[in-house]
């Protein structure tokens, strides 16, 4: 390849699905257990230049030797994903990081502060990190996992590992091996199966590149968090659409079902009353309604309708933890339609991450005022 490509930005459901069937590697991709033997297994897979997918505190990932090119490219090819949207690096310890970029006072900080943990920086690479990770930027995403799999596996196989969510291109990320499998089976080697992941929303991502740090996406580590420690102010993302890419998972329609979304935003109470609406018309219009349903909604909700709790309104820990496991339980289905409401705050911790991935994941959205 010659150089990073620089595809367009939007990338067509249909152009995908070709993507994935074109791809006529199939192999045998093993299920190993996260005992001694299994993360033996995947740090061999690891250093020849396989492809495994791993539990880490956020969501799994699927990963690669991050400089081992060949092995980078297998990520894009494995998961449909354009060759422009650069990777995260994994790395066992804080000081590791050294090895790969350049790490300067505000990020030493955070560093210490949340790290092992849910928190990605974007920072300068050093020339080790090849073009195919960081799709020709020069800065790279780094970052040291807290879970206890994932620590083991980077400590084994002694290597920067890199890992994108080990999801198809535009699916709800993993949070469960099963989900891995069902979009990545036949296309990587292994899955280590830790269970399910604690977190369920992905890291929060800081970009240290320019003389504001940027808050590139929320995530599992509230962006307030990061002010106090900084002791400054994030340059929050510019809305989708209002300006040019800063991070692709950004991308519009992300993190989504294949049954249509739809997010009815507003007050609790309005957008709750627009919802049951909503379901009853797309009922009686003769449509198979589904609902990731705050518990407080369940009885309000009109018979007929596929209902999956998802916990109660503001319940952060609870809501990210289950949200991409309910969305991929709803598409299953066999569904018309997928109904949801705001979860929890937008404002402050969890409730960011959560609000940005309803928002990606909606294919439409209706916001409704207070009367
Ligand atoms: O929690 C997580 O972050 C999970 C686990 C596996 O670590 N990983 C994950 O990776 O969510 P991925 O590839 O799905 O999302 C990483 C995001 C992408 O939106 C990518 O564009 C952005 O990080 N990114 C990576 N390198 C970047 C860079 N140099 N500059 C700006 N954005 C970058
Ligand atoms: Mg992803």
């Amino acid at each position: 390849m010659s150089g990073p490509r620089r595809a367009p930005r939007a990338v067509s459901r249909g152009e995908i699905i070709n993507r994935v069937r074109n791809f006529d590697a199939a192999r045998q991709t093993r299920t190993l257990r996260p005992d001694a033997a299994g993360i033996d297994q995947a740090a061999a897979i690891l250093r020849r230049g396989g492809l495994v997918a791993l539990p880490t505190e956020t969501v799994y990932g699927l990963g690669a030797h991050a400089l081992n090119p060949d092995a980078a490219r297998a990520i894009f090819t494995a998961k449909g994903r354009p060759a422009d949207d650069p990777l995260i690096v994994h790395l066992a310890n804080a000081a590791d990081v050294a090895s790969v970029a350049r790490l300067d006072a505000p990020a030493a900080r955070l560093a210490e502060h949340f790290w092992p943990g849910p928190l990605t920086l974007v920072l300068p690479k050093l020339a080790v990190v090849p073009p195919e990770v960081t799709a020709g930027l020069p800065s790279v995403a780094v970052r040291v996992p807290a879970h206890p799999i994932a620590h083991e596996v980077l400590a084994v196989a002694g290597l920067p590992i890199a890992a994108p969510s080990a999801n198809l291109f535009g699916r709800p990320s993993p949070t469960r091996a099963e989900h891995v499998l069902a979009d990545l089976d036949g296309r990587i080697d292994a899955v280590l199966d830790g269970g399910p992941t604690p977190i369920g929303v992905e890291s929060t991502i800081v970009a240290l590149t320019d003389a504001r740090p940027r808050l590139l996406r929320a995530g599992g580590v509230a962006a307030e968090a990061i002010e106090d420690v900084l002791g400054e102010r994030l340059h929050l993302p510019a809305d989708v659409g209002a300006g040019p890419q800063v991070a692709p998972g950004m991308l519009p329609s992300h993190y989504a079902p294949r049954t249509p979304l739809l997010l009815v935003n507003g007050s609790p109470r309005a957008a709750r009353e627009r919802l049951m609406h909503e379901a009853a018309a797309a009922l009686a219009a003769g449509r198979r309604v589904g609902v990731v349903a705050l518990d407080e909604d369940r009885e309000h909700l009109p018979a007929g309708v596929v209902v999956e709790e998802v916990g109660a309104f503001g319940d952060e820990p609870r809501l990210a933890s289950r949200l991409y496991d309910v969305l991929r339980r709803l598409d299953a289905r066999g569904l018309d339609v997928l109904l949801v409401r705001p979860l929890a705050d937008p404002r402050r911790g969890l409730g960011r991450a959560l609000a940005d991935r309803l928002r990606r994941a909606a294919q439409r959205v209706i916001a409704v005022a207070d009367d």
